[in-house]
């Protein structure tokens, strides 16, 4: 059966698959490329609230998007409801987001500290709340994405859930295992199953998506109305292409080398933009823009040519490559060499 679009607010999210945040991947850069292979809705790396609120330099950063990008929400963490609610109304006002997106699943350390993050599971009255005080705020819709509970023991996504419901968010999107597994281990589609019979407002999955076949079989298993996409899509954008050509009944083929060459550069080039907006932010610049981009890029990079013959070759010299020019006659050798194999 074709899965059918969902909704957040007015916003129609065809085909209903979305990219999930990650910090220090999902930049505008990265939104953008898989925004340009059919990825209908992304969010931005977690933000701070507090730092919105001051206008951080980093802060700001991390909401800059690209005109092209939408829709998109801003995904904000923070303890304090009307500190959330004041951060929302800034986001608001810079008439660049769709909605916003309060994390309650994160477990970083540093997060949960502040009483942020999936330490507001232990609270659901609270999300609740936040959830009721930042839709008042703002005339965006409200979404939370949170997990199955902090451990096996604290198993409260349904309370979460409900609560989530009761604040009048828009949507939930559930990363399907607990804060105690961070992000490894099995992912728990049985739960996802379950919330999603007991909820109105949309349920979107997320955990234990690696191939696009895992995609079909999360949406047949569980009934959720989305799937949220997060490491599959690193070093692979054209990951919602092929969702997009299947839903739709279209023919899909594999992208070229040609074109996986052309989408590094992009990003690399892309990345060195952003990074140059950065540094506008910012009071002292400590390395070159191109090489802290070339820095920044080496995760993707990692995920774009792992597999490839040649990359232990390219990866055992990573760190001495700090001009853009570096990696491009890397990524020239390597696709070189798939090509003479192929
Ligand atoms: C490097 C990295 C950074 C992440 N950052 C965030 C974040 O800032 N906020 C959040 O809610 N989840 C974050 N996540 C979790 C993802 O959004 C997602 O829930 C998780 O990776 C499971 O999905 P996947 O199996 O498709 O990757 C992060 C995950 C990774 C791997």
């Amino acid at each position: 059966m074709k899965p059918q679009p969902f909704i957040i607010g007015k916003l129609i999210i065809d085909p209903p698959v979305m990219l999930a945040p990650m910090a220090g991947y999902t930049d505008s850069v990265f939104r953008s490329i898989c925004k340009k292979y059919h990825c209908p809705v992304t969010l931005t790396e977690v933000v701070n609230a507090e730092g919105t609120i001051r206008g951080g330099h980093q802060t700001l950063h991390l909401l800059e998007t690209n005109p092209g990008e939408r829709p998109i929400g801003a995904h904000i963490y923070g303890a304090d409801p009307d500190r959330l609610a004041a951060a929302a109304i800034i986001i608001e006002k810079t008439d660049r987001f769709d909605f916003i997106d309060i994390n309650c699943g994160c477990p970083v350390p540093k997060i949960v500290r502040k009483g942020a993050g999936v330490a507001l599971m232990r609270t659901p009255e609270k999300i609740e709340r936040i959830v009721y005080t930042v839709k008042s705020a703002v005339s965006l819709p409200v979404t939370v994405k949170t997990r199955i509970g902090l451990s096996p023991d604290k198993m409260n996504i349904h309370e979460v859930s409900q609560a989530v419901e009761a604040g009048g968010a828009s949507a939930i999107f559930i990363h399907a295992r607990f804060a105690s597994q961070r992000h490894s281990g099995e992912a728990n589609w049985e739960i996802l199953a379950r919330i999603k019979s007991e909820m109105s407002i949309p349920v979107i999955g997320n955990g234990g998506i690696s191939c696009v076949d895992d995609v079909f079989r999360m949406f047949s298993q569980t009934r959720v109305d989305g799937v949220m996409i997060g490491r599959a899509a690193v070093g692979n954008p054209w990951f919602f292409d092929e969702i997009y050509c299947r839903v739709n009944n279209l023919p899909w083929s594999p992208h070229s080398l040609e074109e996986h060459r052309a989408i590094i550069m992009e990003h690399l080039e892309n990345l060195v933009l952003l990074k140059q907006k950065e540094y506008r932010y910012k009071k002292k610049n400590s390395i070159p823009v191109d090489q802290a981009a070339s820095l920044h890029f080496r995760a993707h990079l990692h995920q774009y040519l792992r597999g490839f013959h040649g990359w232990p070759q390219i990866r055992r010299n990573l760190n001495t490559m700090h001009r853009i020019e570096n990696i491009r006659e890397a990524v020239d050798w390597i696709i070189a060499k798939q090509k003479s194999l192929s």
